[in-house]
């Protein structure tokens, strides 16, 4: 079952919270990026282009997409890239970023290929400000597009868990800290016999 809008924002909230304040994506990243919105608007192109590039040269991300479905694919990055770029990046947004986390789930996508990307999105804007920007200020854009990606990648791994084992409680009916005390347990003995071997 689907958590209702207020659900999200208060899974992105409290998964926010948990995240050490000088890790996360704060207001002078916020004014970084709006400083370099004309450089990044202008990127805009051969990172879509360049993303889907990469997914669709790979046998095993290429087979995740429909028979003429890259046109909309790119269409609906655009969206996402755009939002990103300009802000405002308030609990909305964060909660959207899980939403998309579900939207790839259902579809069989794994956490790993998304953070992948992530990932190449980073060296994009690396590489691209670096080639254009004097050399401190495409740092100080890189760094803020690191956080941003920092945060929404922890936030949509964090949800992902949370959502696992809440499944797990309601389907199995049992109580979700014995269930999660029964997997530690599972852990450890697993740790013991593989140090024996
Ligand atoms: C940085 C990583 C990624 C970002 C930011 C991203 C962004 C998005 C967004 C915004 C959507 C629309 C979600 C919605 O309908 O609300 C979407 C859907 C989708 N993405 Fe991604 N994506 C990423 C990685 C990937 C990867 C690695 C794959 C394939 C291996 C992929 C394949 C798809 C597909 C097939 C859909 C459509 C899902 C559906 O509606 O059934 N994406 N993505």
């Amino acid at each position: 079952m689907s958590p209702s809008l207020q659900g999200y924002f208060q899974v992105a909230q409290a998964i926010w919270e948990g995240l050490p304040p000088v890790t996360r994506f704060g207001a002078q990243d916020e004014h970084t990026l709006r400083t370099y919105l004309p450089q990044l608007q202008r990127w805009e192109d051969p990172v879509i282009n360049g993303f889907y590039d990469a997914l669709f040269s790979h046998p095993a991300t290429r087979s995740v997409f429909r028979e003429g479905e890259r046109a909309m694919r790119e269409q609906v990055l655009r969206i996402w890239y755009r939002r990103t770029i300009t802000g405002p990046f308030n609990l909305e947004y964060f909660a959207w970023q899980i939403l998309v986390g579900q939207v790839h789930h259902n579809r069989g996508i794994s956490k790993g290929q998304v953070m992948a990307m992530w990932g190449w999105l980073t060296e994009q804007i690396w590489q691209l400000s670096h080639i254009s920007l004097p050399l401190d200020e495409a740092d100080q854009l890189t760094m803020a597009w690191m956080r941003l990606a920092n945060s929404v990648k922890a936030m949509a791994a964090d949800e992902r868990l949370e959502a696992y084992l809440q499944a797990l409680e309601q389907q199995s009916g049992g109580n979700l800290r014995i269930l999660q005390s029964a997997v530690v347990s599972w852990l450890e003995e697993l740790g013991k016999s593989s140090s024996h071997s």
